[in-house]
């Protein structure tokens, strides 16, 4: 019933968002616990009241915060809804932050503790390692809406504008109950560089650190960079959770595999090799080619998986680092030399009968083949 002491708050400070935005989310918690009744007073007490502030016919919609100059909304609603993905692939230790995170926003939201500092976590690492998709778990763990932000739309070529639009960011999210998202966290700190004045930045800085500060205990917030580095240690520290986010491991990437193409059912030894073969990728590459994959085999059936997928591998140039080389070498070779590579690469994992199994041909062929080659 943390809800009612939000509504009563709200209505002492005469702030109306507040009390409406959680009238409205009581409603639903009350619709979802089976108080159909309760909820739909609810709903009618606010239709009616909006009919007395809003102009008729102004369906009730929560009015997004906008950039002081251009008048753009500065966040959006993520639809969660409509959204059905693939499991998040997580090291335990990350499960370990994630569910601590859970569970305390979830004892909070029980009990509205009074006073508590606003809970925070920072999501850092290179694109495609799963910052964004964790935000929407998060969300939907706590049957929270989402919300996200842009910082780098947010920051206003008149820094004195900046400072509006995070404190607008902020009341949105105080008088709301949602997950507030702040992607490409670093271009608050990338402001350092492009500003002529530190004074200005100190004070964007400052703002936003005062702003997560007294938010309060009821508003989660998320970050997230690829730039950890350019983060002022100030902001840093005031995260209370920090998540790093990476390649995915051997151990990950199997389950990856095994994950995002369900329908797709790799044997064993088809996982092992691809497995081995997306080494450096990142989860979003891997779900990628998966996405790819399927859509092919609508059309391409009679295609032997192993060889389908081999293909959308070597043809999608992704990965990075040494494992993009490894597979850009790979264009343009034959099969006898690919073979040779391979073999090289490890040579208990590319039997010939792996090898064989991963161009689509049967043992004999794929021997006869190498036997060509040497010859
Ligand atoms: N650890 C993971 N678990 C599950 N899915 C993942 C994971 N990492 C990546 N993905 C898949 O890749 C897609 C893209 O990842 P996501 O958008 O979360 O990356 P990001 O870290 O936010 O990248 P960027 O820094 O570029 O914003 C996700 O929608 C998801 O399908
Ligand atoms: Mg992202």
């Amino acid at each position: 019933m943390s809800e009612l002491f939000r509504i009563v708050n709200g209505a002492l400070r005469l702030d109306i968002d507040k009390v409406r935005n959680y009238t409205a989310f009581l409603a639903e918690k009350l619709e979802k616990d089976g108080d159909t009744s309760s909820a739909d007073r609810l709903r009618k007490m606010l239709e009616e009241s909006d009919h007395q502030l809003r102009p008729a016919g102004a369906a009730f919609a929560k009015a997004l915060p906008v950039d002081a100059d251009s008048r753009f909304p500065l966040i959006e609603r993520v639809n969660l809804k409509t959204m059905a993905e693939p499991p998040v692939v997580l090291a335990q230790d990350q499960w370990d932050t994630v569910n601590e995170f859970l569970s305390i926003a979830k004892s909070y939201a029980q009990a509205d503790v009074q006073g508590a500092t606003s809970l925070s976590l920072l999501m850092y690492g290179p694109p495609g390692t799963g910052k964004s998709r964790l935000a929407r778990y998060v969300a939907k763990e706590l049957g929270l809406e989402l919300y996200v932000a842009r910082l780098d739309g947010l920051i206003s070529s008149f820094l004195g504008s900046t400072s509006k639009n995070i404190r607008a960011l902020f009341d949105f999210a105080a008088a709301t109950p949602c997950v507030l998202f702040l992607d490409e966290f670093d271009a608050i700190a990338k402001l350092r560089g492009d500003s002529q004045e530190l004074g200005e930045l100190k004070r964007v800085v400052n703002s936003f650190i005062q702003n997560l500060d007294t938010l309060g205990s009821q508003s989660i917030v998320l970050a997230a960079t690829n730039h950890q580095e350019l983060l002022d240690s100030a902001i840093w520290r005031r995260f209370g959770y920090r998540l790093a986010l990476d390649f995915p491991g051997a151990e990950l990437r199997r389950t990856m595999w095994e994950n995002f193409a369900k329908e797709l059912h790799f044997s064993l030894r088809d996982t092992e090799l691809l497995v081995d073969l997306s080494e450096g990728f990142s989860g979003s590459d891997i779900n990628e080619v998966c996405v790819r994959l399927q859509r092919r085999r609508i059309t391409k059936q009679q295609v032997p998986l192993l060889k389908d997928a081999w293909e959308v591998l070597r043809n999608m140039s992704i990965g990075e680092g040494e494992s993009r080389r490894f597979l850009s070498a790979l264009k343009g070779k034959d099969e006898h030399e690919i073979s040779t590579v391979l073999r090289e690469r490890n040579k208990k994992l590319y039997s010939h009968a792996a090898i064989a199994h991963l161009f689509g041909v049967s043992k004999a062929t794929a021997h006869r083949r190498a036997r060509e080659g040497k010859s």
